[in-house]
């Protein structure tokens, strides 16, 4: 079937085609919401966590009665949760055990680039398998230390696979966790916290007959041309909502508040979330954290990468009620997501301040450049389909389409044509100043984003922040079969 994947009704069928799974899909709301394990250091110093984290190939039960093959972070779909202190430094080992090349990115990092997942900055498997780096990657074998210095507030954050051609396909294997970054301004606001505080990852696949993941391509291992058919090309849709790993899973929780980090880690699929019977959603948080205040939401719009930090409060319901989490994009089983089950009273003590962190409101006064990039389809060739572009441009290292110097604020102006595009960059934070020729940022785009949503023909105008670390970096939209297909370019911080 066609599904629109999209938030505008005006594109319906611009996503790409709902693969349909080979085998009969688990009953919805009957598994319990899995938590992704929070990662224990291996050690601690005065200045600095030291985190280990192997990649390799595990087994999951999602399916009835036959293992799901996972490409993961400790094997595990999410991988573990790394938790973060603002101003600590952080350092992840890596070890590559997967049969592939791969690249760690750290999803709205403030990172230094030798430290940020650059696409050919490769980790080879330490097997030795699949090695070539290709496109003139350069690569360590076998394990690689990341560093983060996390000179950045609280917030959600999370980890993936960044390989140049294969993000998409590596991604949908199984390669991203959640990592958290916690401070004292977060701290002091009584927010939900504990068993309360729970990330959702939000994602969409389809299965093979063997109960693997079924994605549309040849074997990456075996070939550098990310092969994706045509009828692909727009983005990879799956039949089958997974969150934090379990397909369309029940979460038991009492009559308190809650907050919720929800993250889309689809590839191509956007969502319209709303709680069917439920609580309305209270934003607290954007991609790169706490909002100055909070904002109320009956849905909320979110597409590939973004996260929505938000508090739900299901005081005003009695035990035995169940509120169901749909997708008002979606049909058949992607227009549900997850179920809540009030099962116990429990007293609550936490609140919703009217005041969350101050922020900094970016100006225009601020600004010493503007640019503008235009996502397409178009302007070159290959493997006989039209590749999609950046001004015209396919992605090569070698090309920096932009010269932001350290400190400066820059303003861009984004437009998607053909189809939707999620717009994110590396390294610089930005606000949104205006949308579709309205000068505000939409209910969806408050406070400090790292990723923004462009609606087919849309456009957005970014403030952003060119602070931290000089070097090359990529931006890109976030559709991953977009991405894979050299909707990438460089800047470089000067
Ligand atoms: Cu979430 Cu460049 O990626
Ligand atoms: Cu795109």
């Amino acid at each position: 079937g066609i599904d629109s994947g999209g938030f505008n009704n005006s594109t319906q069928g611009s996503a790409g085609r709902v693969l349909e799974s080979e085998v009969p899909l688990p009953e919805a709301f009957r598994s319990r919401l899995p938590i992704p394990p929070v990662l224990e250091p291996v050690h601690r110093d005065g200045t600095t966590d030291y985190f280990e984290v192997t990649q390799k190939v595990g087994q999951a039960a999602i399916l009835e009665g036959l293992k799901t093959e996972v490409w993961g972070y400790n094997g595990i779909l999410p991988g573990p949760t790394i938790v973060s202190r603002s101003g600590r430094r952080t350092v992840v080992t890596h070890r590559n055990e997967l049969p592939v090349p791969v690249s760690v990115h750290l999803h709205g990092g403030k990172t230094a680039p030798e430290h940020d997942g650059y696409p050919t900055d490769l980790i080879l498997s330490a097997s030795g398998a699949g090695g070539h780096s290709g496109h003139g990657g350069t690569g360590v074998v076998g394990s690689k230390e990341y560093v983060y210095e996390m000179d950045q507030p609280a917030a959600t954050l999370w980890y993936h696979d960044h390989r140049m051609d294969f993000t998409g396909p590596q991604v949908y294997r199984g390669l991203a966790g959640f990592h958290l970054i916690h401070d004292d301004t977060e701290d002091s606001l009584s927010l939900p916290s504990g068993e309360r505080d729970i990330p959702l990852m939000i994602l969409d696949r389809a299965f093979a007959a063997d109960g693997s993941f079924l994605y549309p391509s040849v074997d990456p291992t075996l070939t550098s041309t990310p092969g994706v058919t045509d009828g692909y090309m727009s983005g990879v849709l799956g039949d089958c909502i997974l969150v934090n790993g379990a397909a369309w899973p029940v979460l038991e929780v009492s009559d308190a508040k809650y907050r919720l980090r929800i993250l889309n880690a689809s590839n191509a699929r956007r969502y319209r979330l709303r709680l069917d019977g439920g609580p309305r959603f209270v934003q607290i948080g954007s991609d790169q954290g706490l909002l100055s205040a909070p904002v109320e939401h009956d849905a909320i719009d979110i597409a590939q990468a973004e996260r929505f930090d938000v508090i739900v409060d299901f005081s005003g319901h009695d035990v035995g009620d169940q509120i169901t989490m749909v997708n008002e994009n979606g049909s058949g089983g992607t227009a549900q997501v997850m179920r809540f089950v009030v099962a116990r009273r429990e007293a609550d003590t936490s609140v919703v301040p009217d005041r969350l962190a101050d922020l900094e409101n970016l100006s225009e006064d601020d600004v010493s450049v503007e640019r503008e990039f235009v996502f397409a389809r178009g302007g070159a060739q290959a493997h006989g389909t039209t590749l999609w572009t950046v001004n015209g441009q396919p992605f090569s290292p070698d090309t920096i389409v932009a010269h932001p110097e350290l400190g400066a604020t820059e303003k861009w102006t984004i437009r998607a044509q053909n189809v939707e595009h999620p717009f994110h960059i590396h390294l610089a934070p930005f606000q949104v100043i205006g949308r579709d020729g309205n000068d505000d940022p939409g209910r969806y785009n408050q406070g400090w984003k790292d990723t923004v949503n462009l609606d087919t023909g849309g456009r957005a105008e970014l403030l952003i922040r060119f602070d931290g670390y000089r070097g090359r970096y990529v931006f890109h939209c976030h559709n991953l079969e977009h991405e894979d297909m050299m909707m990438m370019a460089n800047f470089e911080v000067v």
